[in-house]
Order: structure tokens, then sequence, then C-alpha cells
């Protein structure tokens, strides 16, 4: 036998624990909002209590249809969106959804966007205390919805005082999920985190666009919407890192991950956790396929726990 072999940890005593703030998670793997619906569609592929969380698609105050057709692109290495937030609303996910859903995650994340910045304490307030709701992710940079990109995620006065409001108004733990449609990240990060957020989220979407020059048409219905994928995972891992060195809350990378050298990469990076998302549209069991990866890769290096790499990346 190797002697090298023979001194790695076996795979099942690497620990792939982390803490995201108050919530600790089994593993580092989230569902992105929006790639897994309300978590439900997801079991036929893999049972959702092996995820670290579920995280549900954006739920709003009044129910939404989304956007025009077409509402996807697919473009070299990525995946153009203008979904537009279409959900039956709150208290349809409270009434029907909610009940069938509560127990069957470990840690369960429920996605919230309002119209207003004072929307999201009325959100976050309805779901407070109910059982099953373990967190709560702010969506305050979504591209696709009237007026583009919206103005709460861009500025960080607005930003502090939309997540006060959230905080205020439930005891839940907050990730609050950010443009990277900014020229500073780190400042809107900041932000979220002196108006009490436990943790934030980032990138959501690139905003980009597809044409087609034989028709003249632009391929999203909506002619500008958010570039996810492999395509902007460099671009996710510079801001997770400048975030991440800018606050001492726990950063969630999202962007482009499909191996579980990406996932180590984000957390050598500085992110806590990740969240996986374009990729379950290809392999919607991407989370247990990455955490058995995870926990060889970790096992080869002689890692015993996915801890040691969180922001590991050494600049000098
Ligand atoms: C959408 O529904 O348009 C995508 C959601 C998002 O990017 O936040």
């Amino acid at each position: 036998m190797n002697p090298a072999t023979s001194e790695q940890p076996a795979t099942d005593t690497v620990d792939l624990s982390v803490q995201v703030g108050p919530l600790h998670l089994s593993n580092p793997l989230m569902t992105a909002s929006g790639t897994a619906g309300l978590g439900l569609e997801m079991e036929p592929f893999f049972d959702l209590a092996e995820a670290g969380a579920i995280v549900v698609k954006t739920l709003t105050k009044a129910p939404r249809h989304g956007n025009p057709m077409p509402r996807l692109v697919e473009t070299p290495s990525g995946l153009l969106n203008s979904i537009g937030l279409p959900n039956k609303g709150i208290d349809h996910f409270i009434e029907q959804v909610l009940p069938r859903l509560a127990g069957h995650a470990s840690c369960l994340v429920i996605n919230i966007a309002g119209t207003c910045t004072g929307e999201f304490g009325e959100l976050a307030s309805k779901l407070d205390g109910l059982p099953g709701v373990d967190g709560l992710e702010l969506n305050i940079s979504c591209p696709n919805v009237e007026g583009g990109d919206l103005p709460f995620g861009r500025d960080p006065d607005v930003v502090h005082r939309l997540v006060g409001d959230v905080r205020s108004a439930t005891a839940l733990p907050i990730i609050t999920k950010l443009t990277p449609n900014v020229s500073d990240i780190a400042a809107v990060a900041k932000a979220a985190e002196d108006g009490g957020s436990d943790a934030v989220s980032l990138i959501n979407t690139l905003l980009g666009m597809a044409v087609d020059w034989r028709t003249g048409r632009p391929g999203l219905g909506t002619v500008v919407g958010g570039l996810s994928g492999p395509a902007i995972k460099p671009v996710a891992l510079r801001m997770v890192w400048e975030v991440s060195r800018s606050v001492a809350i726990p950063v969630v990378g999202i962007g482009g991950i499909t191996s579980a050298d990406d996932v180590l990469e984000f957390l050598c990076a500085g992110a806590t956790a990740v969240q996986v998302g374009t990729t379950h549209y290809r392999t919607p069991d991407a989370i247990p396929r990455l955490a058995a990866e995870l926990s060889r890769l970790l096992a080869e290096e002689g890692r015993t726990s996915a801890r040691d790499v969180i922001g590991s990346m050494r600049t000098g």
C-alpha cells in the first residue's frame, strides 16, 4: 500500500459543515434561488436534506406572471435569462407550499423581493416564526423587473435602510443577495452588514444581451437580461474575494460552479458557503454529486474539514 494513501483521512471522516452566521449547514452547498423551483421540484433528483440549504425561487407580495418570451438564451459557457420573478405570491406559498416543504430540507431559506423597499419588511414579517423557515435571502439584485436593475441593490444608503427594515421585522437570519452590476460591490456589502444582515450572497447575474443580426431581433423579450454560468465565475471569484476582505459577516459565493474544485476555489477566495445554480439545468442532482466529490478531494489533500479552506488564499 502506498504510505501516502494510507495517511489520507477517509472521505467519511471529512467534515463538510460550515456556519453561515446563525445557520449551521451540513455542507457548504446551497441551491441558488430560481434554479431549484420551490424545492419540491428537485425531490425526484435528490433528497433535499442532502443540500447544505435549499433556497427557493424569489417570492413577492403579489403574484407575478413574469416577463415576455423568450426568457432564456444559451451563450458560450453561460445562460442569459430574463424570467421576471414569476410566482404565485407569498400568501400562496405560505398556505399551499410551505406545509408540504417544511421539514424536507435540513435548512430552508426563503428568497423574497419587494417592489419597494418597505415591502421587504412586510414579506419578512409574514415569514417570521413560521415552522420550517430557517432564514431569508433578500433579492435586492434581480436585473429583470420593471425599470431594469433594481435601484435598491445599487445604492449603499438604500441597502442599509432596506436591510434595517427587515432586521426590525424578523428574528430570522438574513442573507442579502448582491448585484455585480455596480462599481463597488464591497461598499454595498458593508451597507448590508451595517443594516443587520447576517451574511451576503454574491453574485447575482451580470447584465448582458444577445441579438440575431439576421432577423434584427434581440434574443430576450426584454432585450437585456442577466448572465449566469461558468462564463461569470472569474468575476464572481474576484468579487467574493473583495467583499470577504471588507466585511466580517460570512460571504456565500455564487457564479458558474460546476465542480467540487470550483466550490473549493470560492472557499479559498473567502466564501464560507456557495450556491449552485445554472449547472442544475444540466445536472439536477449536482448537489449530492458535488458533496461526494468535495469529501474525496479534501481527503486526497489530507484535509479533515472544509472550513480549513475558507479564506486560505495567500497573496504574498
Ligand atoms: C428572474 O426571475 O428574472 C431572475 C431572478 C434574479 O436574477 O434575481
